[in-house]
């Protein structure tokens, strides 16, 4: 893979023509250390957030040895590559074929649910295996996230306890998860959130072996700045030593995918036209800027010019049009660029190492280049100072 010192050497000497993700695997295996190092459990890489395997790789160098996975493909993904490593599937919703695959050819024994019939399906499947980690979702509050996961799975009430009770007959390992929503800006979030698990716990009468806090964790975008990472990492080791059971020794894991990621990609674009304050550009929401569009994300943008006159401008707000022929594919920002920006220019976007890539479609036939990997250092870091020397144990809650 070709390897400049940064994105605006990339342009310089690629001139690329279709959009062009620039990786950053050091920034994913500093997020990676910080999370190993600092997070109070084990931290599993949601693969969702990126699968490309450099980036795999720059996590697994940073320390990351467990895996969130969704799919068959990512259990094959990471199966392949990672000969051994712990993969957990945490879709509450899979198929058969997937489970016979993930729990005879790939060894994966944690499973999440939120029904009974996924239940009695993991169980047919893997001929009442006696040795499954089996995780209920639990619904909780996502007011604290820029993206609810709210709607679609997890359970409550008197389903949950009961769902509790049911899974802690028949697991080796009863776990519980929920995901307080991505891009979560708020620690309190979590709070909530174990808050629910310890009532739920109570009411059904269970213990459980495993925790897992999900995803959620954020990334720092413009306007869009969260306490720092320990905030929230204070708060989950606060609340399981506080609030959960102490009776009992419980694991506890998180799933973090954008949190790892974000940093570690850059996309180039190229503006093809421009009319009045709206450029249109080659990448949009049906490419690696399909959170700009709908949730509305701005990302950090510089313009980058390769002919032509480049003196400091002034700035201006851009609002922007993606290059598909569907009117959905806009990006209302504003993202504010240098006012003389014009057809010809290259955009940079970053913090597209999260959901950006992943998402890509080739919809209307716009593809994009092959990555390469760049050198130079994300528009914004929460990370900047990795502490790899004030390491923290994972924890057990009650040990
Ligand atoms: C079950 C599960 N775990 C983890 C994640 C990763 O979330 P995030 O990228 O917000 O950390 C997701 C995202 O959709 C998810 O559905």
């Amino acid at each position: 893979m070709q390897r400049f010192p940064s994105a605006v050497e990339a342009v310089a000497c690629r001139r690329p023509e279709l959009p062009l993700a620039c990786l950053r695997p050091h920034a994913a295996t500093r997020a990676a250390q910080y999370f190993v190092d600092r997070f109070p459990g084990k931290s599993l890489y949601a693969v969702k957030a990126n699968p490309d395997p450099i980036i795999l790789d720059a996590l697994w160098a940073g320390g990351i040895r467990a895996f969130d996975v969704a799919s068959l493909n990512e259990v094959m993904l990471v199966g392949e590559r990672f000969p051994g490593a712990h993969m957990a599937f945490m879709h509450p919703v899979k198929s058969r074929h997937a489970i016979r695959r993930a729990y005879f050819d790939y060894g994966i024994r944690d499973f999440s649910l939120d029904s009974e019939a996924e239940l009695e399906k993991i169980l047919a499947v893997t001929d009442n295996a006696t040795d499954l980690g089996l995780f209920v979702r639990i619904a909780v509050d996502n007011s604290d996230a820029l993206l609810s996961l709210s709607r679609k799975f997890g359970v409550d009430g008197a389903e949950a306890v009961s769902l509790l009770q049911r899974v802690r007959h028949r697991a080796a390992r009863l776990g519980i998860c929920f995901h307080v929503g991505s891009q979560s800006m708020h620690p309190q979030a979590w709070v909530r959130a174990l808050q629910r698990v310890q009532q739920l716990i109570l009411r059904a009468g269970v213990v459980a072996d495993v925790i897992d806090v999900g995803g959620g964790f954020p990334a720092r975008y413009p306007g869009l700045e969260p306490p720092s990472m320990d905030q929230y990492f204070d708060a989950i080791e606060r609340m399981c030593e506080e609030v959960l059971p102490i009776t009992y020794t419980c694991d506890v894991w998180a799933e973090p995918g954008r949190a790892l990621v974000a940093e570690a990609a850059t996309v180039l674009t190229r503006v093809e036209l421009r009319k009045g304050d709206t450029l249109y550009l080659n990448e949009g929401t049906y490419g690696a800027l399909f959170d700009a569009g709908g949730p509305g994300f701005v990302y950090p943008a510089r313009r980058i010019r390769v002919e032509g006159p480049n003196e400091p401008t002034g700035m201006m707000p851009f609002r922007l049009y993606g290059p598909t022929c569907d009117s959905i594919d806009a990006m209302a920002g504003p993202f504010w660029l240098p006012q003389d920006t014009d057809e010809g220019d290259y955009i940079e976007f970053d913090m597209l190492g999260a959901y950006g890539m992943a998402l890509r479609t080739g919809f209307n036939g716009f593809m994009t280049e092959a990555p390469v990997i760049v050198e130079d250092e994300p528009a914004m870091s929460l990370y900047t100072a990795p502490r790899r020397h004030t390491a923290r144990p994972a924890r057990l809650i009650g040990s």
